[in-house]
């Protein structure tokens, strides 16, 4: 198995170019089922949850064509089954997003039982309802769910809660659905936005995206189209994150601040010091930093994936920092291993922790629980003293493509070993 091993306290410092947004990507790739013309996705990051996607698409028999780094021509013209293979989508929580233009086009979509997840349940009763309210039947089996339709209409579907990938499971269902969808307390994240971009360059007919009410008026077909993945807002806030952490001059390139304005907020009141540009930010050294308190929230509140990189910045900071996750139930229990580090983290309830700051960081033994606080013990290792080995890497690649290359470049002495 593949580590890291990290040799922290070093100075950083240099430019770093975010890369396409997975949770756009995996969207924008699945649209590609939706009709049988060519679709060409470029800027698409190349990490393990991509790949996935692009096995499970393969393995049902669409046709993708790699062309220059990160650009893909898919065609869903030669689909020979419905069913998702399900080792493959067992290792990939949205691969369910496949199933919403199977069900649209051939009236069957088969997906397994969603594996366990170390940041919480994960229930998909949501997308259940919501694929009932299109007219589907759902047969429920020990391996997992089994759709089908004879049509599938429009409606009008309320979430009970705001669910990023259930609102575009319920988009992808809409645009080929036979009359029009209202869609009530949708998700605003801007990768929806994205994904209705692309679905309306296509041909559809989507109104109101990035706001809780969204109109679709169903079409019998979808041309290709092209798109240009969006920047990856999560990887820009967790290294100017990093910056901010290690208290370094980064600048981060290729980004759209407009898409982190609560991030930039937090920072500022915690006294960091950067400069926002049309496409970048520059993280400058600071007088120290004190300690500030976040909830996280649907967008565009505080995104739930910048939680556990501004744990570890909070570590850094002077004073008590009250973190409350609200979106999932199983995404602070990092916070123990930050400990066995030195930091002074007190666990309130499985939703909320308090951070005591400033508190050293000595290198430690870690392993990488999950894509977020996998990156968030990559930062704490970089500022940590010592040396620290990070196990289970392959969480991190899900989400950060070539990241220890991408460090190194910074001056971060970071290697990838085989164990
Ligand atoms: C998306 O996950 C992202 N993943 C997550 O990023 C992100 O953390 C999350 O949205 C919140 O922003 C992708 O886009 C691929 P949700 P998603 O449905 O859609 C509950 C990362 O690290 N819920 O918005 O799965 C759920 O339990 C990943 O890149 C139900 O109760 O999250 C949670 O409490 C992690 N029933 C809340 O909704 C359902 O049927 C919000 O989750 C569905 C969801």
């Amino acid at each position: 198995m593949e580590k890291f091993v990290i040799r922290g306290d070093k100075p950083l410092q240099g430019e770093i170019r975010v890369n396409g947004a997975k949770n756009s990507a995996l969207k924008i790739l699945a649209a590609a089922l939706l009709t049988d013309d060519d679709c060409r996705i470029s800027n698409v990051p190349q990490i393990e949850d991509i790949f996935r996607l692009l096995e499970l698409l393969e393995d049902i028999g669409v046709k993708v064509k790699n062309g220059s780094r990160g650009e893909y021509l898919l065609n869903a013209r030669g689909i020979k089954k419905s069913s998702l293979s399900p080792s493959i989508a067992q290792k990939l929580k949205g691969s369910i997003l496949m199933t919403a233009p199977l069900l649209a086009r051939y009236g069957r979509a088969d997906f397994p039982q969603p594996g366990g997840c170390v940041i919480g349940q994960r229930p998909r009763d949501i997308f259940i309802d919501g694929f009932k309210a299109f007219g589907a039947s759902v047969r429920e089996t020990a391996k997992g769910y089994s759709l089908s339709a004879k049509k599938i209409t429009g409606t009008k579907f309320v979430f009970p809660l705001v669910s990023v990938t259930a609102t575009e499971t319920m988009i992808l269902l809409a645009v080929l659905a036979k009359g029009k969808t209202n869609l009530v307390n949708a998700a605003c994240e801007p990768e929806i936005i994205a994904l209705a971009d692309f679905l309306n360059k296509m041909g559809a007919k989507i109104k109101g995206a990035g706001t809780p009410f969204m109109e679709i008026e169903g079409i019998s077909h979808l041309a290709g189209g092209e798109c240009e993945i969006m920047p990856d807002r999560i990887e820009g806030g967790s290294f100017a994150v990093l910056g901010a952490a290690a208290n370094s001059p980064i600048k981060i390139t290729g980004i759209n601040p407009g898409h982190l304005e609560v991030l930039w907020f937090l920072l500022a009141k915690a006294g960091a010091n950067f400069e926002l540009g049309k496409d970048f930010v520059k993280i400058k050294p600071s007088q120290g930093l004190k300690a500030v308190g976040l909830k996280t929230h649907e967008y565009p509140g505080f995104p739930t994936d910048l939680q556990a990189p501004f744990v570890v910045l909070m570590t850094q900071a002077s004073g008590l920092s009250l973190i409350h996750e609200t979106i999932f139930e199983g995404r602070l229990f990092y916070a123990d291993v930050l400990n066995q580090m030195g930091a002074k983290i007190i666990m309130c309830d499985p939703h909320r922790v308090v951070v005591q700051g400033p508190a050293k960081l000595s290198g430690r033994h870690l392993i990488s629980p999950d894509i977020r606080a996998g990156i968030a013990m990559v930062i704490a290792a970089l500022i940590a003293k010592g040396e620290s080995v990070i196990e289970n890497i392959y969480q991190i690649d899900r989400g950060y493509e070539r990241i220890e290359e991408r460090l190194q470049k910074l001056g971060a002495d970071i290697k990838r070993i085989n164990s």
